[in-house]
């Protein structure tokens, strides 16, 4: 009913996807649940920016609800946070987020002359707003708080992960519960997230690798439709690649760079400048090879791809080893 490379294409494709899953469900720390999500929301910070949730994207943060004149529980949690802030301040992927429960009385200027008197580093920002947005995040989002009056504020230290999903609740007058909430943070922080288009186009790399692969065992055994198919399927998902590469780059401004030391970084780099102009190097002559096939001329199909296989496989190969690097098994 269907054909041979159909059902290869289709396995290749479900294989690609099931061991980008695993590899992403691997990373999830076991021991430190999921609660919950974090709303979006839109409040101001000490120097009069507006933060949502998009500015805490991809970092892992430690979130509680204080104000400035409060002589109760906050001094004590405050203390907390700050000993969090010095312990972590070399990972600047994590942040501290303390947000004001007495918005009317916590301007900015406020909450900068109290980040000052908890010698604050830039990675804690404190937040002030419309006291029913920060109530609404408080009690639906955070589920903490008094839902009557935010001013009843919980003492609850909120772990959340990259993906502003709640992570843990910790007494920020406790403690152990702070050391519990120190060990649960880097197992959270060494949970990657896959960013979807360098993720798709690793992809399209690795899948155009087995293709050609796959292509080549084919013309080994004299299937030359099998070939001529799978070295299609190759050929496209090159093209794909090409396409999303571009679009990726010409709307995103962030470049990734390698953050590894040392021997990895020599390779990294011995990687990538192969890799690259190889890469744009080879695409006249996979033109050229598919001109000769499709047109009968395979003297000269031969001769081209006897270079061009290794050289597009060496490609797609280091597009996925580039991508690992710089993504998943990143430094930390
Ligand atoms: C750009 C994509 C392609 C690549 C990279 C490629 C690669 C190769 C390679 C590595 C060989 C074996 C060369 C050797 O004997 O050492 C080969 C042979 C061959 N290819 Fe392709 N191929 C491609 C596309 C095609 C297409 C579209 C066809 C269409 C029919 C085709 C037909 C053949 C045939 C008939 C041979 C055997 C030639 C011979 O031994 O006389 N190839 N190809």
């Amino acid at each position: 009913m269907f054909s041979r490379p159909f059902i290869i294409t289709q396995i290749l494709i479900v294989a690609a996807i099931l061991c980008l899953f695993f590899l992403y469900r691997a990373k999830q720390a076991p021991n430190v649940p999921v609660y919950g999500k974090v709303e979006d929301f839109k409040l101001t910070n000490q120097d009069n920016k507006t933060i949502t949730l998009a500015d805490l994207k991809n970092q892992v943060w430690v979130a509680d609800f204080v104000f400035t004149t409060c002589g109760g529980i906050c001094p004590m949690m405050s203390k907390s946070m700050s000993a969090i802030n010095q312990g972590f301040a070399k990972y600047k992927d994590v942040r501290m987020v303390s947000i004001s429960v007495n918005p009317e009385n916590d301007t900015p200027e406020a909450l900068k002359a109290y980040s000052k008197k908890y010698q604050a580093n830039d990675q804690w920002i404190f937040l002030t707003g419309p006291r029913d947005d920060i109530q609404k995040l408080a009690t639906e989002s955070f589920k903490v708080g008094d839902i009557k009056d935010i001013v009843f504020h919980s003492a609850l230290f909120v772990l959340v992960d990259r993906r502003g999903r709640i992570r843990g609740y910790y007494d920020g007058t406790d403690k152990e519960r702070m050391g519990r909430l120190t060990q649960d943070l880097p197992l959270v922080r060494r949970e990657i997230v896959l960013p979807l288009m360098p993720t798709i186009n690793a992809s399209l790399n690795g899948l155009a690798g087995i293709f050609l692969f796959c292509g080549f065992l084919a013309i080994r055994r004299r299937n030359v439709m099998l070939h001529r198919k799978l070295m299609l399927s190759a050929f496209s998902c090159s093209v794909l690649f090409l396409g999303c590469y571009v679009y990726y780059h010409a709307t995103t401004h962030l470049l990734t760079r390698y953050q590894g030391e040392g021997i990895w970084r020599g390779i990294y780099f011995f990687i990538l400048g192969t890799h690259t102009p190889l890469a744009v190097l080879i695409v006249p002559f996979i033109l050229l090879a598919l001109r000769h096939a499709l047109r009968g001329e395979f003297d000269k199909h031969t001769r081209i791809t006897r270079k061009l296989f290794p050289a597009w496989m060496y490609v797609s190969v280091t597009g996925v080893v580039i991508y690992l690097m710089l993504y998943v098994f990143k430094p930390a």
